[in-house]
């Protein structure tokens, strides 16, 4: 299937929706017991069409990348946007520098398309010299676009002060009932500063299907619970979203959020009643302010 885009302004885009590869090899150690079944699950997901990949030096410690190396063996590489993260611990100018070298390895590709910082530096690592070793990366042609991952607005615009590149994303935990990034006005910065908002765990990791306002509407549009969940995200302004899966049949039901759209009222009706809203994410909270070293 086509999956459509968010475009920026600078041209950059992304996939409405794209496989997010967060425990698959491992979580924060490597395990190789999945491989075979989670290789042949992005690569299912790229014969669907998906070709917004995720993932990051720390999930597996590494092993993620390399799956991912293999299951886009023989794809055609310039249609993938393959997106990975440097760890927070890992942002001195010669760390991160160490860290894309290995994450390049382990891709076994020649560029990344979109390098993240997955949070904002470390205590005591100065951003300015992050974001010095992010510009050389992009100014040597191996990073092709960057970005950040569980900024504050305050954060975010400190960290863009210090590179001449757009920051084209800010991925953060969002979805029905996580609605930190509406409380702490970060999607409206996205949308009215031309940033795309990428959503983690838009599912909750499945646990959202039972609710009675999805199920509701999911009857209505003849669509399951996790799909009305989907949709709802993607169909605010600059939002996209990378929903992980590694089983067959729950791939082919993610992807039919795709493609079609609620009624602008019931939209509004999951924004307003969605029950049990959290106003701070359960995972990464962003509220971790005095942290900032300019
Ligand atoms: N930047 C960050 O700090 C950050 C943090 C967290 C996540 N992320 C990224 O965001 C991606 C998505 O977030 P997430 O993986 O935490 O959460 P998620 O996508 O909300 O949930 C994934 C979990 O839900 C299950 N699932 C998926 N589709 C389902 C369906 N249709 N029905 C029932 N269960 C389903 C998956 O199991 P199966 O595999 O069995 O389907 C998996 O256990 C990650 O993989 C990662 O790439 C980024």
């Amino acid at each position: 299937m086509n999956i459509p885009t968010k475009k920026l302004k600078n041209g950059f885009e992304l996939p409405v929706y794209g496989l997010g590869l967060w425990e698959m090899g491992g979580r924060w150690e490597a395990d190789n017991s999945q491989d075979k079944r989670e290789v042949i699950a992005i690569r299912a997901a790229i014969d669907a069409g998906v070709t917004h990949l995720d993932t990051a030096e720390s999930y597996g410690k590494g092993h993620a990348e390399e799956l991912l190396a293999r299951a886009i063996e023989g794809y055609d590489r310039s249609k993938l946007v393959i997106a990975t993260k440097v760890s927070a611990w890992n942002q001195t100018y010669d760390g991160l520098r160490r860290s894309f070298d290995a994450s390049l390895k382990r891709l076994k590709t020649e560029y990344v398309d979109l390098y993240l910082l997955h949070r904002y530096p470390e205590s005591g690592i100065p951003i300015k010299e992050t974001m010095r070793a992010m510009d050389e990366l992009v100014e040597q042609g191996v990073v092709k676009n960057i970005g950040v991952c569980n900024m504050s607005v305050s954060r975010f615009v400190e960290t863009q002060k210090h590179t001449a590149k757009k920051l084209v994303c800010n991925q953060l935990h969002y979805n029905v009932k996580y609605r930190e990034v509406e409380h702490m006005g970060v999607l409206k910065f996205c949308q009215d500063n031309d940033v795309l908002l990428c959503a983690w765990r838009p599912l909750q990791k499945g646990a959202l299907s039972d609710t009675s306002i999805l199920v509701e509407l999911a009857k209505k549009y003849g669509k399951t619970p996790n799909q009305v969940a989907i949709n709802w995200l993607i169909s605010q302004p600059s939002v996209v979203t990378i929903p992980k899966t590694s089983n067959l049949d729950h791939l082919q039901e993610n992807l039919g959020a795709v493609g079609w759209s609620m009624d602008a009222a019931d939209i509004e009706l999951i924004r307003r009643e969605f029950p049990d809203q959290q106003p701070v994410s359960d995972a990464v909270p962003l509220d971790y302010e005095a942290d900032i070293e300019p």
